[in-house]
């Protein structure tokens, strides 16, 4: 049997925070509701006991109890008890949006650009070079070395909301406005999260996930993602997939540096295999369901911007070979 706790754990519970401003934010939602509750027994518990003991009696007259008109006692104490308690609500949130807001950034804060798209999210590192979708990877902090990292969140169609509940609360992504939030896992490891504003056909299936590494598996990340994509591949059916790649469209809505492929409108693959699904989040990043992408996107993420190629089997193996050498 899980424990609450366990189960918090496994599921993106806000309960369960990793990351700095998730935990400040989940002892304020902690706080709030241990109050709401005082408030519910006691406001419960007097209801309760007036229905029971003034109830009607067998064998008693059903006539109107003696009224009471007025009493500055009572009165007061409804007043000042809950103001009191919206005060001290105030307080507590006020000072937990403070942290969260206006924390200033370290200078050895990473920093990452998220842009919101239909249906997925483009990730840019603009000081690493680094250019990626759906996955945001970032360092762990620990008590003696702070690593957060400082996002900066624009959109380039609708209106999408970026969440991760184990990591911080959701900000929204809003055209021709820039806003900002930051995370600072204390733990290693995935954490889910899934678009929080509703945006359209695929608003369902626009998951992201955040991947928090020890600074030295972070450093070795932004390494390898710096790199180009290797030259033609040796294997054939591989090279005869990267011509596909670039003498069709697929090489003018999509990024593989080092190639002539240089499209924005979908994600970079120039790593593709080094991330864990495919259509943020639709699938798992593994050849049958890449060669089903590739085939009809669609099948996979209905409604999805990209449109199925067309083009013959032959062609689809070629293309997938080619995609399974972007590591
Ligand atoms: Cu993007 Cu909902």
């Amino acid at each position: 049997m899980l424990t609450l706790q366990q189960a918090a754990d496994t599921v993106s519970s806000i309960f369960a925070p990793v990351s700095t401003p998730a935990m400040k934010e989940a002892s304020l939602a902690r706080m709030v509701l241990a109050l709401s509750l005082a408030v519910f027994v006691v406001v419960g518990g007097l209801v309760a006991y007036s229905v029971v003991r003034f109830r009607a009696r067998p064998g008693e007259h059903a006539s109107e109890p003696p009224q009471v008109y007025g009493s500055a006692q009572i009165e007061a104490a409804w007043t000042s008890v809950p103001v009191i308690l919206v005060v001290i609500l105030m307080l507590a949130t006020g000072r937990v949006i403070h942290e969260v807001q206006a924390a200033p950034q370290p200078a050895n804060a990473v920093e990452a650009t998220i842009i919101g798209r239909q249906w997925w999210w483009e990730i840019r590192y603009p000081k690493l070079g680094v250019v990626t979708a759906n996955e945001l990877h970032v360092p762990v902090s620990d008590s003696l070395v702070r690593l957060p990292t400082y996002l900066t969140l624009e959109s380039t169609d609708v209106a999408h909301s970026f969440w991760v509940p184990r990591v911080a609360g959701k900000t929204d992504l809003i055209p021709n406005r820039t806003n900002h939030m930051w995370v600072e896992p204390r733990e290693a490891g995935t954490f889910l999260g899934q678009c929080a504003e509703y945006c359209g056909t695929q608003h369902t299936l626009m998951l992201l996930r955040i991947v928090a590494e020890p600074p030295a598996q972070f450093a070795r990340w932004v390494e390898q993602q710096r790199q180009a994509a290797a030259t033609a591949p040796a294997d054939p059916v591989a090279a005869a997939g990267r011509r596909v790649f670039l003498g069709t469209v697929c090489a003018s809505c999509h990024t593989v540096a080092g190639t002539a492929a240089t499209g924005k409108s979908g994600p970079d693959l120039t790593h593709l295999m080094s991330r864990a699904t495919i259509g943020s989040g639709a699938a798992p990043n593994v050849r049958d369901r890449l060669r089903a992408w590739v085939r009809n996107p669609d099948d996979l993420k209905h409604g999805v911007l990209m449109p199925a190629m067309q083009i013959d089997d032959q062609y689809v193996d070629q293309l997938v070979a080619y995609l399974l050498t972007l590591r």
